[in-house]
């Protein structure tokens, strides 16, 4: 599913570490933290997604709490074999996670990032950045830092008087004059490999927290004589972990406008951005136009001069250019539209592929359908394709001309040019441009008014009439 990009020139060798261990008590899911959602994605994903679109291909998680839940999510998303796991049973630190991938890297010796699993909204920019200055500097580590008007409970960039970096002091080591540092780790470091892992065996739980310390490298590799340098980014939604459900909201609602904003940058007008949601990876074309309260979900590709009209939801599909869906329209996983189609009120269509040109403008639901170019469905028209048990298909060819209220029995074959009588049970296949008429003849009979009467019982005009004229009324 995610596109792969090529290795940018100069990072040929180029493996990343996710930490992806931890417990997420805060969210008070059943679900690992990692998994939730943002703008369709899981957290995990969009993290491994930005390191693929910076050109790292070899991405190894560390996974414990719920590891199985965790990997096999993560293979079903990105289909098995893509990435690599390293598994962190007792979670002992960050320093420690990063040991746990020692063994998949054996042999490896370029250049690794090592970063959370939690930030989503850490861009391919930001991982080009640090690996562009990780590679022009040649040092052996580089970590990624901000700078914050409150420095919170991040770990401290210590730096020496010529402004070279020392190491990091975690928050809750740090003296009154480091909690006062305003630059922060960010989570994310570029290492030399083979240095990195030499250096994760120094290191001890002997801090506040009793756990081994990835942090502690920094000051570890600086002892031994390596270049440790700092990249900082302006970027600062880098360091938004989600640990509690409102951060979850907060940071989709972020990653939501960043989508919004280049989807607009792009040639697509968006009416109403705060009503409009469109997740990662959706694809629309130049000049189409997202009316207010429009959802576009999931795998979906919309073309280019397409009108997504008033709360219309589209998941999982493919729309041709030119194609008017809406207003209150629902298109479901698995349908294609073809060019110039048009979806109208009220209609749903579900694992369908509908030709050119094809209208259904009008409360109409299209399950397991196969429709040909030019064919016009009309009103309230419904394919049956579950009959409690199975689903059928219902094949419906160009040219043809669904009356108004059909109901459609699949399996079922509507050759091209047919035409059906409206309000027509079709249960039987209608060969190439024939009529079908499945309805009864209809029949006028007299009486209307005397049952009428009867039903709400009235007595009938004689017997009115004998009471008003004072005599009695003949039996
Ligand atoms: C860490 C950094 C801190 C930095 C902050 C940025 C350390 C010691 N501190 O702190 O300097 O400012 O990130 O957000 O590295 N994890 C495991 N296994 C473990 C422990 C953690 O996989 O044994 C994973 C977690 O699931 C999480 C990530 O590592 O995804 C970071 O761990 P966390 O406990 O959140 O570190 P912080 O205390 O936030
Ligand atoms: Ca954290």
């Amino acid at each position: 599913m995610p596109d792969i990009l090529p290795p940018p020139p100069g990072f040929a060798d180029l493996a990343a570490i996710v930490l992806a261990a931890g417990k997420s008590t805060r969210m008070r899911s059943r679900l690992p933290k990692v998994l939730h959602p943002v703008c369709g994605r899981p957290i995990l994903a969009h993290i491994l997604h930005a390191l693929a679109e910076a050109g790292i291909t070899r991405r190894i998680a560390v996974i414990g709490h719920e590891a199985e839940t965790v990997r096999q999510n993560m293979d079903d998303y990105f289909g098995a074999g893509t990435l690599e796991y390293a598994l962190q049973t007792e979670q002992k630190g960050t320093g420690h996670a990063v040991q746990m991938a020692q063994a998949a890297l054996h042999g490896f010796t370029g250049t690794v990032l090592v970063l959370a699993g939690d930030t989503p909204l850490l861009s391919a920019e930001v991982l080009k950045l640090l690996l562009a200055e990780h590679s022009r500097t040649g040092a052996t580590a580089t970590v990624l830092t901000a700078v914050l008007p409150d420095a919170g409970a991040y770990g401290r960039i210590i730096r020496g008087d010529g402004g070279e970096v020392l190491g990091i002091v975690e928050n809750k080591d740090a003296t009154p004059e480091q909690k006062a540092i305003r630059e922060i780790n960010t989570g994310v470091f570029a290492f030399d490999a083979p240095a990195l892992f030499a250096a994760l065996s120094d290191l001890s739980p002997a801090n506040a927290q009793g756990e081994y310390y990835l942090t502690d490298v920094l000051a570890i590799l600086r002892g031994a004589g390596k270049t440790v340098r700092a990249v900082v980014t302006e970027d600062t939604d880098v360091i938004l972990g989600v640990n509690t459900r409102v951060e979850l909201a907060e940071i989709a609602a972020k990653m939501r406008s960043r989508i919004l904003r280049d989807l607009m940058l792009s040639g697509v007008t968006v009416e109403d951005p705060a009503t409009t949601y469109v997740d990662a990876g959706v694809t629309v074309g130049q000049d189409s136009v997202l009316e207010p309260m429009t959802k576009l979900c999931g795998d979906t590709q919309i073309g280019a001069n397409c009108v997504i009209r008033l709360g219309t939801v589209i998941a999982d599909s493919t729309v041709g250019d030119g194609c008017k869906v809406g207003p209150f329209a629902h298109i479901r996983p698995g349908s294609t539209l073809a060019a110039n189609v048009k979806i109208g009120n009220f209609v749903e269509v579900n694992r369908s592929e509908l030709g050119e040109k094809v209208s259904a403008a009008h409360l109409t639901y299209l399950g397991d359908a196969t429709v040909g170019a030019n064919t016009n469905i009309g009103a309230g028209t419904i394919t049956c394709n579950y009959d409690g048990f199975n689903k059928s298909r219902t094949v419906i060819g160009e040219d043809a001309f669904i009356g108004s209220h059909s109901t459609l029995i699949a399996p079922l074959t509507i050759e091209s040019g047919a035409l059906t009588a409206a309000g027509s049970v079709i249960t039987q296949n209608v060969p190439a441009n024939a009529i079908a008429v499945g309805r009864s003849d209809q029949k006028n009979l007299p009486g209307a008014e005397a049952r009428r009467r009867k039903r709400l019982a009235i007595p009938s005009r004689r017997a009115e009439n004998a009471v008003q004229s004072g005599s009695e009324p003949k039996p």
